[in-house]
């Protein structure tokens, strides 16, 4: 295992680029099992999580080339096999969105269940009344679902009781575009990753309508061909980049962010006082001396987005004032707050808040990561903090952050990966 050790209290300056998106690659790598021919993707992060995708796609018969920095070639040599097994979706929840292009496709499906994790219980009730309003035969098995077309078109309404579902939705429009007749998805996600996965399909050949509205319609066509596709920057990725500037009062430009995909984020920023401006095809943050308090609220997009809540939950632990971070989609989403509070944080939980009472600052300390974006926070309050912290089980932050570490290095921070001998 490995570990970050951070020196904090240096303001980062310069410019840094922007990966590709991971929550809309995943998806839209699960797509190319829908396509008859060659598929060219391009903006593909190195992830942990992509990693995990190609696996299980190479289990089902896609073969993946890959063809340069970013850049991968998929096609899909045999259509045989139909099972997403447990260890590979047990591994990223992400992994159940082939449950919609297996069954659209190959006409069956057999995927293991995707459990919980640190950020909540995770249901897929909403994946699962999509699909079966398609048509489909549904069983759950020994931690597996079954399913079987074939597939016609249906109007249905996906909301859940925490909003929409964003691989929910993808999965059944996955399903449909395949399927035979007309679908309506009323209270459809409309997050950009969920446009970008609706712009893939129409680009291989789909008939996606109304993508990043709440009302999705599909008209299923006979077959998908190849194409060649560049992803969407990662909206959460630039939000993380530009918090650390104003965590640690700096200024950074992201290269590549896209501020129509980021204006809660943006908005909520400049509340805590940072100054945030369009520059040179990204954004360019200045952090202020001290961050403001601010009141955040958690929601579907375009609302302030839940995988940024931990790292803003960072930045506004050292703020002059106190703030109210308030999670509407995972009401358990504050694993980061105990380890925030041993860095001299001052956080209690209400509900499903976090109280923050701002302090002067954050003291360096070993903290253990939970899940991704919870090492995301820890590691922008080591940046912030006075001292030495170290970060550790930092795999679950390899999953969504590409060499973080190194992009943060680029700006200044002091920051090294090391292997982790399990000395604080
Ligand atoms: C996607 O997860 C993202 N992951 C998550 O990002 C993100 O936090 C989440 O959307 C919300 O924006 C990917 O896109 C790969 P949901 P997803 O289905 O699709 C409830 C990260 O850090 N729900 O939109 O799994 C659910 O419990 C990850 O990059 C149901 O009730 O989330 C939650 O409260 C973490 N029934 C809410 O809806 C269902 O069938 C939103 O969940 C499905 C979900």
């Amino acid at each position: 295992m490995q570990k970050l050790i951070i020196e904090g209290g240096i303001p980062l300056e310069g410019t840094v680029d922007v990966g590709g998106a991971k929550n809309a690659v995943l998806p839209i790598l699960a797509a190319t099992l829908l396509a008859e021919g060659e598929v060219a993707l391009s903006r593909v992060p190195d992830l942990r999580d992509v990693n995990t995708m190609l696996d299980l796609l190479v289990r089902l018969g896609v073969e993946v080339e890959r063809t340069g920095p970013g850049r991968l070639k998929t096609r899909v040599v045999s259509e045989e096999e139909h099972t997403a097994p447990y260890d590979l979706v047990s591994r990223m929840r992400a992994s159940f969105c082939v449950l919609g292009p297996l069954l659209g496709r190959r006409g069956r499906a057999r995927v293991s269940l995707p459990g919980g994790c640190a950020i909540g219980v995770r249901p897929i009730d909403l994946h699962l009344k999509g699909m079966g309003a398609l048509g489909a035969r549904i069983a759950v098995e020994e931690g597996y679902v079954e399913a079987e077309g074939p597939l016609g078109g249906a109007e249905m309404n996906l909301a859940g009781p925490h909003g929409p579902s964003v691989t929910g939705t993808a999965n059944v429009m996955m399903a449909a575009s395949l399927s035979s007749g007309r679908t309506v998805i009323e209270s459809a996600a409309c997050e950009p990753e969920v446009q970008d996965l609706a712009a893939f399909l129409n680009a291989m050949g789909g008939r996606v309508r109304g993508a990043g509205t709440p009302r999705l319609e599909i008209e299923g066509v006979s077959r998908l061909s190849g194409c060649t596709f560049e992803v969407i920057p990662d909206r959460i990725e630039a939000g993380t980049l530009l918090a650390a500037a104003a965590a640690t009062g700096g200024n950074v430009l992201v290269r590549g962010a896209k501020a129509e995909h980021m204006t809660a984020t943006i908005e909520t920023l400049r509340e805590a006082g940072a100054r945030v401006e369009a520059e040179g095809g990204g954004l360019r943050a200045f952090g202020p001396e001290r961050v403001s308090p601010v009141d955040v609220t958690t929601g579907p997009y375009p609302g302030f987005p839940t995988d940024m809540q931990a790292q803003m939950t960072a930045v506004l632990s050292t703020a002059g004032g106190n703030s109210v971070v308030s999670e509407r989609i995972y009401p358990d989403r504050f694993m980061h707050v105990a380890e925030l509070n041993r860095m001299g944080a001052r956080i209690h939980k209400e509900g499903s808040s976090a109280v923050i009472h701002g302090v002067e600052a954050l003291s360096g300390a070993p903290v253990m990561a939970s899940d991704l974006r919870a090492s995301a926070s820890l590691v922008l309050a080591g940046l912030e903090a006075r001292g030495r912290t170290a970060v550790h089980r930092i795999y679950h932050l390899d999953r969504g952050y590409e060499r973080l570490e190194e992009k943060l290095r680029g700006l200044g921070a002091r920051i090294e990966r090391v292997e982790d001998d399990g000395t604080p």
